[in-house]
């Protein structure tokens, strides 16, 4: 055989690898309007930079008449590539094959291309579109995934794993992406679960759909499974890409330094009067976090799940941080399950992967109530709790209005190793409230009172002089200073570059027991 024809026949092997399923399924895929493997790699990568591997792989099953279906490739696409010129590994699964389905040799594709993420040290990314556990191979299927779940439990904290869901992802095959770092979902051609509609109805007799059971909007606006959900798939993996931008290769560096132009000796005037003169008026601490950062931008995680707390990446003077910021818009700012267990979940990310934390503080406390104690607010209060103080990356607080009682301490205090700590003029530093501690400890003052109205007027005043201002705990050092708003931006900027050479550690162990 001449060299020409073998080359000729390497080339036409490519060309069927690439049409995975085959022209018919792939219009079927875009029919429903879902993008195929290898166009979703297109979008998601530099162009040009994707290097496929595996092309040629073939599953090996005889069972229920595989033996006379093969696709080159298999169910899943497999290679690396580069965003923003920095490389990443990829497996996209190929709906066009056996419905993306796991089999023995998928599953082998995928930990392949896991251990070459890891021992190369750079983020995996998983675009999920799979009808599950390949049926017809049976128990092999279900080794593929169990292999697939101990590579992601491993990779945890050594390089950054990010997964797409961009079809279906269904029983435990949705343990893969959870034990991710980070779920991106596309509204409304997407879902999860565990069980589906059918295997619903027979148990629980609730009638659901797909979309009423897993889809986009419920994982991240409910169960907070989903970090961040987008309109299309173009926007799922775009968001991909951007998120990245903020994140070091894996947990050895730094993350990226990226000048953005922005003064880092800008102050904003409107800082100054963005908390309301009365103290229960809620204001937005999205409008604070984008007076601070870098050219405003702040990539939100979780924006639609447990919005008493807000949790991105931005950044200040070109250095990624890590923000957890109350927001008093929403509840008041408080404490609950959700946003203990969604900011715990961030604070360790980042503590993981060296990205330093600003925590912006603005909260009345922990939410009270049978359904939170009923459900465990202790033990997701001590998961942020557990969090932060296990973190030694950079840590930079700013309280900007409410710092009351046990939240006080968690919201990265001092005295869990907050590293600069400082309060804007309208901080209120309290064990509570000035009501509940004034009806507290003058209850039988305000009994006895002819007018108890006027009377708890003058006691809240005087409480709120004497706490409930950022002096006291200034005069025991336990914040470092007290700054006019405007200076925030300056002041962050050079308290992170101070902490450039941070070095800190916890006591060696195997690994701690946080409360789950
Ligand atoms: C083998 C599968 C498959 C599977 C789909 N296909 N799922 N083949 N194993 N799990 C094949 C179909 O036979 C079909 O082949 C092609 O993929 C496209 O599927 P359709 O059903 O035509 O597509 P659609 O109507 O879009 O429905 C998609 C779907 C449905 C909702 C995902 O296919 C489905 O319900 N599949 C089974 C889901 C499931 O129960 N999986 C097992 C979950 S348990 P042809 O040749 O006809 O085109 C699990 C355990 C993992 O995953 C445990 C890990 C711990």
């Amino acid at each position: 055989m001449s060299n020409q024809l073998k080359n000729q026949i390497l080339h036409e092997k490519r060309a069927r690898s690439r049409l995975g399923g085959g022209a018919e399924r792939i219009e079927a895929q875009h029919k429903k309007g879902r993008l195929t493997a290898r166009e979703r790699i297109d979008l998601l990568l530099d162009k040009g930079s994707f290097r496929e591997i595996d092309a040629f792989v073939q599953h090996r099953t005889h069972d229920f008449g595989l033996d006379k279906q093969k696709f080159m490739s298999d169910s899943v696409v497999t290679g690396w590539g580069t965003i923003d010129g920095r490389l990443v590994y990829v497996f996209s699964q190929d709906f066009t094959v056996f419905g993306g389905s796991l089999g023995e040799v998928h599953a082998e594709k995928v930990c392949k291309i896991m251990d070459m993420a890891m021992k190369n040290g750079a983020p995996i990314i998983g675009l999920n579109d799979s009808g599950g556990a390949r049926i017809q191979e049976g128990v092999v299927s279900l080794a593929g995934y169990a292999d697939i779940f101990l590579r992601n439990t491993l990779a945890s904290g050594v390089i950054p794993q990010i997964s797409a869901i961009m079809g279906p992802c269904a029983g435990g095959a949705v343990y893969s992406p959870a034990l991710t770092d980070f779920i991106f979902m596309t509204r409304n051609t997407s879902y999860m679960f565990v069980t589906g509609p059918d295997v619903v109805k027979a148990v629980t007799h609730e009638e659901v759909t797909q979309e009423e059971l897993g889809g986009a909007s419920v994982h991240s606006e409910k169960s907070g499974v989903c970090h961040v959900a987008a309109d299309s798939e173009a926007d799922t993996l775009y968001l991909i890409r951007k998120l990245l931008g903020y994140l070091p290769q894996n947990n050895m560096e730094d993350p990226p330094f990226v000048p953005t132009g922005d003064d880092p000796l800008r102050m904003d005037e409107a800082l100054n009067d963005i908390i309301p003169d009365d103290p229960n008026k809620p204001y937005d601490m999205k409008d604070v976090i984008r007076l601070i950062v870098d050219n405003g931008q702040f990539f939100e995680i979780h924006e639609n799940y447990a919005q008493n707390i807000v949790v991105g990446f931005a950044r200040l003077g070109g250095h990624s941080i890590g923000i957890v910021a109350n927001q008093p818009a929403v509840l008041a700012g408080v404490l609950d399950i959700d946003a203990s267990e969604k900011a715990a979940r961030f604070v360790r990310f980042c503590d993981a992967f060296n990205i330093p934390i600003l925590t912006l503080e603005d909260v009345p406390g922990f939410l009270p109530g049978t359904y939170q104690e009923h459900n465990g607010i202790i033990r997701s209060g001590a998961k942020l709790l557990y969090a932060y103080c296990e973190a030694t990356v950079p840590k930079l607080t700013v309280i900007t209005r409410k710092a009351y009682g046990g939240a006080y301490d968690v919201m990265s205090s001092k005295h869990i190793r907050g590293d600069f700590n400082i309060a804007w003029p309208s901080a209120e530093i309290a064990v509570m409230g000035p009501e509940g501690a004034v009806n507290i400890i003058f209850r039988k003052e305000l009994e006895k009172a002819q007018d108890p109205a006027q009377r708890k007027a003058e006691l809240v005043a005087e409480y709120r002089e004497k706490f409930a201002s950022p002096y006291v705990a200034a005069e025991r050092g336990y914040i470092d200073d007290v700054i006019e708003p405007k200076e925030t931006r300056p002041r962050l900027i050079n308290a992170l570059e101070m902490l450039s050479n941070k070095r800190d550690s916890n006591p060696a162990k195997k690994h701690g027991n946080i409360p789950l």
